[in-house]
């Protein structure tokens, strides 16, 4: 995306108070322990749910292993969306599951995933195509220089 596009945050050191100052901002999630939030962003996340983020913009993206959790298919990324939804925030970048093969996942709302999904394990040669197109699909929604970058 380019460090002139976005500010670049870690979960593991920042709080959610740090989101306030963006209009837009992209969280990146991935899927640990069987359909588990990883315990970096569980704290983040318990935090989340307090604030007002009413008027932002959210794009999410998430990492999973389509092969191995088949029926846990991104979980975390389904279970940050529902949390969001929460602060009163709108929502950017749902993406289609065709071209995914997996039994069940969170992250499925209404027949699209609620956020660009990238399967580093099985499917590393797509992630480029899939982020240069999400990308393109969000900044076209988006025109924004303030980007928060959860991950
Ligand atoms: C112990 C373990 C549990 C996992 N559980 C899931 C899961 O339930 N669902 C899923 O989609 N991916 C799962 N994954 C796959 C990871 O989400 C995937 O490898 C991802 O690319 C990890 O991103 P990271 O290396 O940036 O942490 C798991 C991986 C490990 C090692």
């Amino acid at each position: 995306m380019g460090s002139d596009k976005a500010d670049l945050w870690d979960v593991e050191v920042s709080s959610p108070e740090e989101l306030l100052g963006y209009e837009v901002l992209i969280l990146g999630i991935p899927t640990w322990g069987i359909g588990k939030v990883q315990e970096d962003w569980e704290h983040f996340m318990s935090r989340l749910e307090d604030f007002d983020l009413s008027g932002k913009k959210v794009a999410l993206f998430g990492l999973g292993d389509q092969e191995s959790y088949p029926e846990t298919f991104a979980d975390a990324l389904g279970k940050l969306y529902e949390v969001l939804q929460k602060t009163g925030c709108s929502f950017t970048g749902s993406w289609p599951v065709a071209g995914y093969s997996f039994e069940g996942s969170a992250a499925v709302k209404g027949g699209r995933f609620v956020g660009l999904v990238l399967d580093e394990e099985n499917q590393p040669d797509l992630t480029n195509e899939r982020l240069d197109k999400w990308l393109k699909d969000i900044f076209t929604s988006t025109p924004k220089q303030n980007v928060y970058h959860g991950r």
